[in-house]
């Protein structure tokens, strides 16, 4: 590959991850993982549970810090930084389980967004905008904890706009999502690949993953073992074996 290709590849990739490692006392949770997250794409990151799939997201958002490997966003590695430094770097995420303020209504939780660069006036408007977008004005001063389970996954994915952010990591998504909700959820999801973000998702639930994703990356024991187009991965061997094979608790069809 020429020097010239080599710079037009790195420009397509938002995330480059690579050999990403992180052991809990003797758990390899993660074992080597690469990832060249597709820059304006939507992906989707998938495998059985406990494959390592969340402690990536943690290794890449900085909440876990990683035994060895890089992350580099934007010419820089970030690996080992500081949550809030990655946040302000232009990297948001959502957790597998919820984490809004039961004791905050749906606008106080918007705002509570910390380490925000801009002044609070544009901050109340942004709020006002993502209300609109995942559909929760009607609910803007109700009490997070009195939201339904899917409304506090959009009210999680609204918050997790409010920096603007370049990078949208989304852990599990369409979990104890009505169809409704979800609807709107990848409507939205969608909308954001269209202005530029990249997306990617955590997900089980493989109607999203093959319908929603450009890129498909397939984790198993904390180690990549394959990544292509959906119907490349639907028809993959080493796939199909890592859900099917050994692991009879994997959900890949729910
Ligand atoms: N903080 C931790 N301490 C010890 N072990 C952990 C910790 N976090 C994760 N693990 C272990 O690391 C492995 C990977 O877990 P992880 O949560 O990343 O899996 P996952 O792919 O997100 O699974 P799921 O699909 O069930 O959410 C599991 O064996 C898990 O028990
Ligand atoms: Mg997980």
């Amino acid at each position: 590959m020429s020097a010239s290709n080599m710079l037009a590849a790195a420009d397509d990739i938002a995330l480059d991850v690579q050999d990403l490692h992180k052991d809990f006392g003797g758990i390899k949770a993660v074992d080597g993982c690469h990832l060249q997250i597709p820059k304006g794409k939507i992906s989707g990151l998938i495998g059985p549970n406990g494959s390592g799939k969340t402690t990536t997201f943690n290794l890449l958002t900085g909440v876990i810090t990683p035994d060895s490997g890089k992350v580099i966003f934007n010419g820089e590695d970030i690996a080992g930084l500081k949550p809030y430094k990655i946040f302000r770097k232009g990297i948001t995420r959502t957790f597998q389980i919820t984490r809004i303020y039961r004791e905050m209504t749906v606008f106080e939780n918007l705002l509570s967004v910390t380490y925000l660069k801009i002044p609070m006036q544009k901050a109340r408007e942004r709020a006002e905008e993502l209300m609109e977008f995942v559909t929760l004005t009607k609910l803007r001063d109700e009490y997070g904890g009195n939201l339904s389970y899917g409304q506090q996954k959009l009210l999680e994915f609204a918050r997790a706009l409010m920096t603007d952010p370049e990078l949208i990591l989304l852990d599990e998504p369409a979990a104890g999502v009505n169809r409704t909700l979800l609807a709107s959820l990848l409507e939205r999801i969608h909308e954001l690949q269209q202005t530029g973000k990249t997306i990617l998702i955590v997900e089980h639930d493989m109607n999203v993953i093959m319908n929603h994703c450009d890129k498909i990356f397939v984790m198993d024991y904390g180690v990549n073992i394959a990544e292509g187009l959906p119907e490349e991965i639907q028809n993959n061997e080493r796939v199909i074996e890592a859900y099917f094979g050994h692991n009879k608790n994997a959900s890949a069809g729910s």
